[in-house]
């Protein structure tokens, strides 16, 4: 059975999509079957991120109003796949009907793991993919607007019927020298604001943004890449001590 993780933040642009892919690699480096489902409709951006923006020729929208079958829009990259997000949807469409597609894709394909990149905010878009998923990741940068959004994210998802042992906080963009200074909110106070338990911390790492910003592969012996697996390692139920690097 798919276990389906919404990827979610209340300010935009701390990383949800960044993470969305490196969680994905990293737990398909561990021999799962990911799919990954933009759900930032007319805003995607994980085909660019993966680098195979040319191979996308339909959207999980097109799937959804029968334009074509679900198989011909799911694109495959190094082991990992990918659904693209439409540019629109047709008025009144809503989580239950994306959980509808959520499902065949789970049924007919079998993935272990179905991570949804929700748009930024927690309004419709954000909303959409919310209540389709079963499980949160909260990604959130370690300072004081980013932080207090999370609280407004989490609060959205416990409207939704979402229980608070489904939901996780990951602090992306940490940086200790920054934390220790005074600079940035260290990562007791994330989690003393938040309330939301924490999965993981990455650290901010250029290396790691260069390389998604061009689709190239991720290094490995990066520390966001060896945060993400950690995480990944968590979230496949594995017993790991978290480190903040
Ligand atoms: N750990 C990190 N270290 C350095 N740069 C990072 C890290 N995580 C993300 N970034 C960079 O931050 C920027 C925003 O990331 P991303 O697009 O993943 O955010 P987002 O939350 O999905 O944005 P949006 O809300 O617009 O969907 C990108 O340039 C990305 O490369
Ligand atoms: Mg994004």
């Amino acid at each position: 059975m798919s276990e389906i993780y919404v990827v979610v933040s209340g300010k935009g642009g701390v990383g949800k999509s960044s993470m969305t892919v490196l969680l994905g690699r990293a737990l398909s480096k561990m021999g799962l079957k990911v799919l990954l489902m933009d759900c930032d409709i007319g805003l995607r951006s994980l085909d660019i991120i993966l680098d195979v923006q040319d191979k996308v020729l339909f959207s999980w929208g097109d799937a959804a109003q029968d334009i074509c079958e679900l198989e011909q829009a799911v694109v495959e990259y190094d082991g990992l796949y990918l659904l693209a997000a439409p540019t629109s949807l047709p008025k009144g469409f809503c989580s239950a009907d994306l959980r509808k597609i959520i499902d065949s894709c789970a049924e007919d394909f079998d993935y272990d793991y179905i991570f949804l990149d929700a748009g930024a905010g927690i309004a419709d878009n954000a909303l959409l993919a919310m209540g389709a998923a079963d499980k949160a990741l909260i990604v959130s940068t370690p300072d004081n607007v980013c932080v207090r959004s999370v609280a407004a994210a989490a609060d959205k998802l416990f409207e939704i019927g979402m229980d608070a042992e489904d939901i996780r906080l990951i602090i992306n963009r940490f940086d200790k020298k920054s934390a220790v200074s005074g600079k940035m909110l260290n990562v007791d106070d994330v989690i003393d604001s938040t309330g939301v338990r924490l999965i993981g911390a990455v650290p901010d790492d250029e290396e790691i943004e260069l390389c998604l910003h061009r689709g190239l592969a991720l290094p490995k012996g990066s520390e966001a890449f060896k945060a993400a697996m950690r995480i990944a390692r968590r979230i496949n139920g594995e017993e790991i001590k978290l480190r903040i690097k």
